[in-house]
């Protein structure tokens, strides 16, 4: 097959260069062989400065189809013309369609009429001269052979006719390079001991490093875009000095869950449609001690001292029922029950609450964070999935403010180049003042919602064991919302569960949150 046989050009471009230095057109020296066999074959010798090239773009006249026909076998006013010369006394008009076909008795008869070969008598048609010249086919025909045409009033008719067509094409220029040789000499890629022992390395023609390749896709394990912004979060957590929770109780009780949040039973949280209970055990064990020693606990948090789970139990009871600690509570009789069922974790809040009350045994400045999934039962939508992650951070210190949380604020979401921010009064039961927090983003050009925060209340706190003067300032955020920013993904869905394309997932980009 020579189509095979001619597909490596390298040699033959040699060759034809051998007996020439002027520059050759590749349009002259290999009519026939696709522009990108040519190419592939300049491009490897070029690399060698074996030979130079440019690529010339011209513009070339080709025939379609229908002029392909034509030039083979004549113009719909040639097969007319032919047909009503062969009548010697005239054709009937009506017999033209049956004899040339509809076609090109509608188009040849006008062209016919038009250049004088034939003329109406009555209802007949009679030639006019015993002998034409086809000029159509002649055209087409040069075209064909040169792929242009002097004659711009036929050309332009040819093309209306559409039975032409004007197309790009690329011819290149090449000529001998300053390495120019007949023969292509075999390049090594590696250089290995065998030649180091013959010598044979002096001699050898090493092929050089190719800069510019891609490489080879490798198949191997990719993070989700969602770590990828998990990992820049928690890096602004460590460089500011937060130790991380461990947040690996998916299931909690409903007591660290609301109870402990001052959250009251007849909360509309709690209820069925907003989260999802556990059906498979149904309750909880009631208070007790729990593992001092659990390696997975914030440093700061080691005590040898032992927390008293009754007594925390019986002031959440107390704080909710009746009131304490300067609260006059929420006054309705508390149900341990309520408090022991299980439920999966709609806050990391619980988390956070619970490593406050671990903070009691030993209270002292610390800075927490946590980043993990949570669950609450949500209709789902484009932006809305029944699970998500939150980002949370809790600090704890003797004297903080208002004022300071703000101030945390602004240096916190600057570090993810957010640096306007506004602050809107909120409510949530366990946070008292709370503030919603809105950042302006630079990108969208909008101010978007990005966190909920506030100062823990002391029915919450001090019921804990923390002492009075204690204030802890929380804040949360969904993991997913930046991420989608990042990512320009306007759809959850697309991140998370069973519509995700793998390949977005593998070939998505690392992300840096601009810093400053
Ligand atoms: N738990 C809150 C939420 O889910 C976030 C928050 C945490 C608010 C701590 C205040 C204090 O949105």
């Amino acid at each position: 097959d020579t189509a095979v046989m001619a597909s490596d050009l390298t040699k033959p471009v040699l060759d034809a260069l051998s007996e020439s230095d002027a520059p050759l057109l590749s349009s002259d020296a290999f009519p026939s062989d696709p522009s990108a066999t040519v190419k592939a074959a300049l491009d490897r010798l070029e690399s060698r400065d074996m030979v130079k090239y440019e690529a010339i773009n011209t513009e070339v006249l080709t025939l379609t189809a229908e002029g392909e026909e034509i030039a083979a076998n004549g113009s719909h006013e040639a097969k007319v013309f032919a047909v009503v010369v062969a009548a010697m006394d005239g054709l009937k008009i009506t017999e033209l369609p049956g004899i040339v076909g509809k076609d090109n008795a509608k188009v040849g008869q006008g062209n016919a009429f038009k250049r004088g070969w034939i003329k109406k008598d009555n209802d007949l048609l009679r030639a006019t001269t015993d002998s034409i010249v086809d000029e159509t086919q002649q055209h087409l025909l040069t075209v064909q052979k040169t792929k242009t045409l002097a004659d711009n009033k036929a050309m332009q008719d040819l093309k209306r006719r559409k039975l032409i067509v004007l197309s790009k094409e690329i011819t290149y220029k090449f000529s001998k390079g300053p390495k120019y040789a007949r023969e292509l000499v075999k390049e090594e890629t590696d250089l290995t001991p065998e030649m180091i022992a013959s010598g044979s390395w002096k001699t050898a023609h090493f092929k050089p490093y190719n800069f510019n390749a891609k490489g080879a896709p490798t198949t191997a394990g990719t993070l989700h875009p969602l770590n990828k912004v998990r990992q820049e979060f928690r890096n602004i957590f460590f460089e500011m000095g937060f130790e991380e929770m461990p947040t690996n109780r998916f299931v909690e009780t409903g007591f660290w869950n609301f109870d402990a949040l001052f959250v009251p039973q007849q909360h509309p949280a709690r209820d069925l449609q907003d989260t999802f209970y556990i059906s498979d055990p149904l309750k909880a064990d009631g208070p007790r001690e729990d593992d001092p020693n659990d390696p997975h606990l914030p440093k700061s948090l080691k005590s040898d001292k032992p927390l008293d789970y009754q007594q925390y139990w019986d002031n959440v009871k107390e704080v909710h029922q009746d009131g304490k600690f300067g609260s006059i509570g929420y006054r309705y009789p508390w149900n341990a029950d309520e408090s022991l069922r299980l439920v999966l974790r709609t806050h990391t809040t619980s988390i956070s609450t619970y490593m406050l009350h671990k903070l009691a045994a030993n209270p002292r400045p610390v800075r927490y964070f946590s980043i993990d999934r949570v669950f609450r039962n949500e209709a789902v939508d484009a932006t809305h999935l029944a699970e998500f992650h939150q980002i949370e951070g809790v600090i704890a210190d003797f004297g903080l403010t208002l004022g300071g949380l703000i101030g945390f604020m602004e240096v916190f979401f600057a570090k993810m180049g957010i640096h306007q921010l506004r602050f809107k009064p909120a409510y949530n039961p366990y946070t008292e003042p709370s503030m919603e927090i809105f950042g302006y983003h630079e990108g969208l050009g909008k101010w978007v919602e990005i966190g909920n925060s506030g100062m823990f209340r002391p029915e919450m706190l001090e019921a804990m064991g923390l002492p009075k003067n204690m204030r802890v300032y929380g804040w949360g955020l969904s993991l997913e919302r930046p991420t989608m920013i990042k990512y320009g993904v306007s759809n959850i869905r697309e991140l998370l569960g069973h519509k995700v394309d793998l390949n977005f997932i593998e070939t998505n980009p690392a992300v840096r949150l601009e810093k400053d």
